[in-house]
């Protein structure tokens, strides 16, 4: 048997997943486990979750939120490994071996870098630099060669892939280099019409949690138009809204909405009202099964073991190469 191929994926645990996440990541983290020559391991990153400002008290509420999120998309522990970041330090380990083989001023130019730095002026921590260097640390630890992201993660895989060439070069063949695989819903702009979809602006996103009502009148902020032009919108509240309706009812229910835009004209009220409906019912049996796990701390906790136990072994193999590698032990 050819061995599997290692797909790895994280979020932070900072909000609530919202409908960005989900279209953005957690479908082609759903993809790619009914694959049968894909070995999946799917992570809440705690660790790069503290270099933005947090509540150490509610975090461990966050870090278990998460993981019934995942449970409740769909990630199947039978078939996806899923396991929490700081419960296999040896990423950090990882980390620092490849801080020390990539230059400072590349990892200071990140676009990432660079917007942290203005949402939070007051908190620019060494993690926050380092956030690049943990991430490609996640995914070469277990050589994964796939990783399910969203469009603004590109910079960081870059930042993972070259790293991946410079070890490889420095110290032999080690780390294949790792290639992001972006979905359908890569970007879900934000419900304000500027922007993405993002768990640190409230008035941007739809969550997975939102009831019926919630939905409706959030989606009944996004700023419109008159419902009627010679061309269709290039950008704001318009366009968002004609790609969730692409997403959640399909292309042609979006073609049959943009046709009247272009002719008699477009009653936002009615595609609105149609549209919230589309979007809890996919939500709602995602918010049946997050309370199902929430009844089942244990088996929860199970299903965390098995998945640190796994991720620490394959973890623990790769740390031993890169030290004999490095020269730090004797391979003898
Ligand atoms: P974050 O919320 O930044 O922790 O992101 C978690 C995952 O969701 C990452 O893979 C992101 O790329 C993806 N993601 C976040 N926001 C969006 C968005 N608006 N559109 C598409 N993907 C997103
Ligand atoms: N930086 C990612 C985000 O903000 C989260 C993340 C951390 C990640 N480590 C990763 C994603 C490794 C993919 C692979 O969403």
């Amino acid at each position: 048997m050819t061995e599997k191929i290692r797909v790895f994926s994280g979020i932070r645990p900072t909000n609530i997943l919202n409908i960005g996440n989900y279209l953005g990541a957690i479908k082609g983290w759903l993809e790619f486990q009914e694959r049968p020559d894909l070995d999946c391991l799917y992570s809440a990153v705690d660790l790069h979750g503290i270099t933005s400002p947090y509540e150490s008290k509610k975090y461990q509420n966050q870090i278990q939120e998460l993981v019934l999120e995942y449970l409740a998309v769909g990630i199947d522990p039978n078939k996806s490994h899923i396991f929490i970041q700081s419960q296999v330090p040896e990423h950090i380990e990882l980390a620092y071996y490849l801080s020390t083989i990539y230059p400072v001023s590349r990892l200071e130019q990140l676009p990432t870098y660079k917007d942290k730095k203005q949402e939070q002026p007051r908190y620019i921590n060494m993690g926050l630099l380092y956030y690049p260097v943990l991430m490609a640390a996640d995914i070469l630890i277990y050589k994964a060669k796939l990783v399910p992201v969203g469009k603004d993660q590109l910079p960081h895989i870059e930042v993972a892939r070259e790293m991946a060439r410079s070890f490889n070069k420095s110290f032999g063949q080690t780390f294949p280099e790792p290639q992001a695989h972006l979905m359908k819903g890569a970007y879900i702009p934000s419900l304000t019409g500027e922007g993405k979809m993002s768990k640190s602006k409230p008035d941007s996103f739809i969550s997975l949690l939102d009831d019926l009502k919630t939905i409706e009148k959030k989606l009944a902020k996004v700023p419109t138009d008159n419902g009627h032009d010679k061309v269709l919108p290039k950008e704001g509240g318009v366009l968002s809204l004609l790609n969730f309706v692409e997403l959640f009812q399909g292309l042609e229910k979006k073609q049959e909405y943009e046709k009247l835009y272009l002719t008699t004209g477009l009653q936002y009220g009615d595609l609105k009202k149609d549209l919230a409906k589309s979007i809890y019912q996919e939500l709602q049996p995602i918010q049946e099964k997050r309370n199902y796990y929430a009844d089942r701390p244990k088996e929860v906790a199970e299903i965390l073991e098995d998945g640190r136990k796994y991720a620490s072994n394959i973890a623990r193999e790769t740390l031993k190469e890169v030290k004999e590698k490095m020269g730090l032990t004797s391979n003898g």
